[in-house]
């Protein structure tokens, strides 16, 4: 689900036709932006459909306002593979599947040792509401997914139903203990609100701890235009901390550097326990201490979209390209010239995007 994506644009970048392309010259280095940030990681959208409906994210409100995208404008396996190599020959050797939900893609298993089998490929994690998990987090493991960013948002049946739009507590859970069976590392995601989750920002800690998972809060961003977003209901990153703090003690910069390390080449920053270094949370600020200056991420969505930037509606189709024949360098071309025009950072407080979350995968 793309929303109101206008394609194939970058603004005051030229991208090449196809057939024109090879008039340019493909970049020397075309993961490398002008803000001297390395790209080495792409979070590939693979289905904009999801078996919940999450009320910040896609709920049934809005749902009449979206259109799903029909079936022949998805990125098939053959073109997510031919896609990925360009990506993996220019260097990125991380690969986030998100969606949606990347689990109600059909053949979800199919497309990771696939994507395993691209030469430069070191890494493939998923980020899942943790619904198929259950069954899937074996396959997907020896596919090749080595990590799940399970979401949960709250620890209460009810609330989760109610969050969730269809969603089963119980059954997330299985999934988080399936991965961890598996011998996938787990991290779990809540968006922290007011109303949802503030009372239970602590149990959320100790309950990912419990199964051997790392919890991570998200500050609310207003995706969509701004339509789900209210201020006054999203929880700030240090509002967080201190509430972990106020019952548990001081926490301490997780690893080497000063305040916050960010070991993943994700977005969140890790904090441990003073007391017991081994209990980490991360906190992904987005709003209040955002982390533009190092991101090292690219978004494709389900159709083919490269976008730059979470916070920006730019993009340009990589899908079109390959339909209409483009070759590698065309795409290198193309890639090039997205990076080019990734923007210095997001401007979510005065001109959020109209991209929809479940479009673009968080
Ligand atoms: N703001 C912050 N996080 C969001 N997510 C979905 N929508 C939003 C939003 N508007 C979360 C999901 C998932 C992660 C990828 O992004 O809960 O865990
Ligand atoms: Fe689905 Fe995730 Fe969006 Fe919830 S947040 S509706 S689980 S894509």
């Amino acid at each position: 689900m793309t929303g109101r994506v206008h394609l194939p644009v970058i603004d005051g970048t030229p991208v090449p036709a196809t057939g024109q392309g090879h008039e340019m010259p493909v970049p020397a280095d075309p993961l490398l932006d002008q803000f001297a940030r390395r790209i080495r990681y792409l979070r590939v959208s693979v289905t904009d459909h999801c078996n919940y409906r999450c009320t910040y994210c896609m709920p049934e409100s809005l749902i009449g306002e979206m259109s799903f995208e029909p079936r022949s404008a998805v990125l098939t396996f053959e073109e997510l593979e031919r896609v990925i190599s360009v990506f993996a020959r220019l260097g990125v050797r991380k690969i986030r599947l998100t969606g949606g939900e990347p689990t109600v893609r059909r053949g979800i298993v199919d497309l990771v040792a696939r994507i395993a089998n691209v030469p430069g490929i070191e890494q493939i994690v998923m980020t899942t509401n943790g619904h198929l998990l259950d069954d899937l987090a074996a396959p997907l493991k020896a596919a090749g997914v080595s990590a799940v960013n399970v979401s949960l948002d709250t620890l209460d049946a009810e609330r989760f139903a109610k969050v969730t739009g269809r969603g089963d507590l119980s059954r997330v859970l299985a999934g988080i203990d399936a991965a961890r069976a598996a011998g996938m590392a787990v991290k779990t995601n809540a968006v922290a609100l007011y109303g949802v989750n503030d009372d239970e920002i602590v149990a959320l800690c100790e309950a990912a701890w419990s199964r051997g998972a790392t919890p991570r809060f998200i500050e609310h961003m207003p995706m969509s235009h701004g339509a789900l977003y209210e201020q006054a209901r999203g929880i700030a990153a240090v509002t967080i901390r201190r509430t972990i703090e106020t019952e548990l003690g001081a926490l301490v910069a997780s690893g080497a550097s000063g305040g916050s390390e960010r070991k993943d080449a994700g977005p969140a920053r890790y904090w441990a326990l003073a007391r017991d270094p081994s209990r980490e949370v991360g906190v992904i600020s987005a709003m209040t201490d955002h982390f533009c200056d190092d991101c090292n991420r690219l978004r494709l969505t389900s159709t083919g979209a490269l976008h730059a930037c979470l916070g920006h509606d730019d993009a340009l189709s990589l899908r079109d390209l390959v339909r209409a024949g483009g070759s590698d360098d065309d795409l290198v071309r193309a890639i090039g010239g997205s990076v080019t025009g990734k923007r210095a950072g997001h401007t979510f407080s005065d001109a959020p995007p109209t991209t929809h979350m479940m479009g673009i995968g968080g």
